[in-house]
């Protein structure tokens, strides 16, 4: 980063599950001049086992403090700003009241699971998981932003109330920014607003139309609230004082970022949870969305990526610092056990047979099942936690595969390639488990913050900064590494049918 003002400058709101971020890009080149970031995990609290839930005040706060201080850092003011994009983590659901600004309810994150018993009994009633895809492109999951709303509406007497008397608005953290960046409460220029992109996560938006629709609104027991969600918007037009000019969730964001614009294309960020999107036609078992400039991609979802290393380090205190879990990984000692032979030398399997399925709080793609939970097997007295270090960290990378083998089923087509971002794709030993398992060729560039360049971009685009896709200057040869598979087809399998054993074994946990 160069702590100097450009001329002008977009601004790019990233707004995660894990941090608040702001970068500033510099217009002309779309370089980062200054960030600034602020950790969330203070304003998280899980009240009850499964349930994950934010202070939505502190989301607003830590945007503006961090907006602010990026602009300083930059030696930069507000005017310098021709473009401001918004980037968020997707699904959490915000109910608030519009005379105060006072969220009616913490902000529920998008990984809470305590709509488990809502989601099954509306798959009985409306003919199972997959009743209202058609529609939306989603299956009936705790993930999904509606039912959420269900839960609210059915439990929190204040928001059932603020619907009734018409002074509660709802909406995905996209919409909660907006508003409140373009004036708020009492604001003359506040626009409640939903981008398309995070639109699609809800359940309610119908793919076809991009528009809200009434069928999937009463399917899912949510009409009281029809009249207090957003409108829906584009990713990149001039959306309200800020100036507010891009929208965008962040998965499609980073899909932007990483130019995966054509048909064949796709890309996995490792955050929070990990997220593969991919530009092909759709099949049923990997679910649809819709992403930037109406095209429309193939979104396999993963819970569990930074959230394991985050309880290995918090919960079980075996690191102090989240990267250390890599170095840790890469001391695990080769198993004498598992020596298959590739090449002419031996491949170790270094977690020696214990395999790691971070289902805390269920499993989405491509297993769907809220009723598993995180399982640790294979167990011996030879374990420290070097091997447990490394099966956190196939366990993201076998989650991660599992989504690409429905990619290429769902596109007919085996993919040549991954390119990867988000922070956790900083570590090596990840890269080279997942290149190991897909058998393919991972790439990561140089920046591996495409979700908010992706955000950056669509500010642009809807400043006016670019005329077209076209336009956006080239981010060259930004590849920094290429990893490339270096086991065999008959470990790669067997390492798969050990997974494949452990994951049955995490189904069936979730308490009633
Ligand atoms: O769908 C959830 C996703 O948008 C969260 O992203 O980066 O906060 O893990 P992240």
């Amino acid at each position: 980063l160069c702590a100097r003002a450009a001329s002008s400058l977009i601004a790019s709101i990233d707004q995660g599950t894990s941090s608040s971020r702001v970068i500033l890009y510099d217009a002309v080149t779309l370089r980062p001049v200054a960030s600034h970031q602020v950790e969330l995990q203070s304003a998280t609290s899980n009240p009850q086992a499964g349930w994950s839930q934010m202070d939505a005040k502190r989301i607003v706060g830590t945007v503006t403090d961090s907006a602010a201080a990026a602009l300083a850092a930059a030696g930069a003011s507000a005017s310098d700003v021709v473009g401001v994009g918004i980037t968020n983590q997707r699904e959490s659901t915000v109910v608030w009241d519009k005379r105060t600004g006072e969220p009616l309810y913490d902000c529920i994150l998008w990984h809470d699971a305590r709509t488990a018993t809502t989601v099954s009994a509306l798959a009985d009633e409306l003919g199972g998981q997959d009743a209202l895809r058609a529609t939306c492109g989603l299956p009936l999951s705790t993930y999904f932003s509606g039912v959420k709303l269900r839960w609210l509406l059915e439990t929190v007497p204040a928001v059932k109330e603020g619907f009734e008397s018409g002074t509660a608005l709802v909406g995905t953290v996209d919409s909660w920014l907006a508003w409140n960046l373009t004036g708020g409460a009492g604001g003359r220029a506040t626009r409640h607003v939903s981008d398309v992109t995070n639109a699609s996560r809800t359940m309610l938006m119908n793919l076809s139309t991009c528009g809200w629709d009434g069928g999937l609104v009463r399917a899912l027991g949510v009409g009281a609230a029809e009249g207090a969600l957003p409108t829906i918007v584009s990713c990149a037009e001039e959306i309200g004082r800020a100036p507010l000019t891009g929208m965008i969730g962040d998965q499609q964001a980073a899909m932007v970022g990483q130019r995966c614009f054509g048909v064949g294309e796709a890309k996995i960020t490792y955050g929070t949870g990990a997220f593969m999107l991919g530009r092909p036609r759709s099949r049923p078992r990997i679910r649809s969305l819709t992403a930037a400039a109406r095209r429309y991609a193939l979104e396999g979802a993963v819970a569990s990526c930074a959230v394991g290393i985050n309880w290995f380090k918090d919960s079980l205190g075996m690191i102090g610092t989240a990267p250390e879990i890599s170095s840790l990984a890469a001391q695990a000692p080769a198993s004498t056990a598992v020596v298959v032979p590739y090449g002419g030398f031996g491949v170790p399997e270094g977690t020696e047979g214990l395999v790691f399925v971070p289902a805390f709080g269920g499993l989405l793609a491509p297993h769907w099942r809220d009723d598993a939970r995180a399982t640790l097997v294979g167990l011996t007295l030879a374990h420290d936690k070097r091997h447990v270090a490394r099966a956190v960290l196939e366990g993201i990378a076998h989650q991660a595969k599992e989504v690409t083998v429905c990619m290429a089923a769902d596109t007919g087509a085996a993919l040549t390639g991954l390119r990867v971002d988000g922070g956790v794709a900083l570590s090596d030993e990840l890269l080279q488990y997942q290149a190991d398992l897909c058998g393919i060729a991972v790439q990561r560039p140089r920046d591996v913050e495409t979700t908010a360049l992706g955000a950056a971009i669509a500010a642009g685009l809807g400043a006016g900064v670019w005329s077209s896709i076209a336009d956006i200057p080239s981010s060259g040869d930004d590849i920094e590494r290429t990893f490339e598979p270096a086991i065999c087809e008959e470990e790669r399998t067997a390492r798969c049918a050990s997974w494949q054993k452990a994951v049955e074994s995490s189904f069936g946990w979730a308490r009633e």
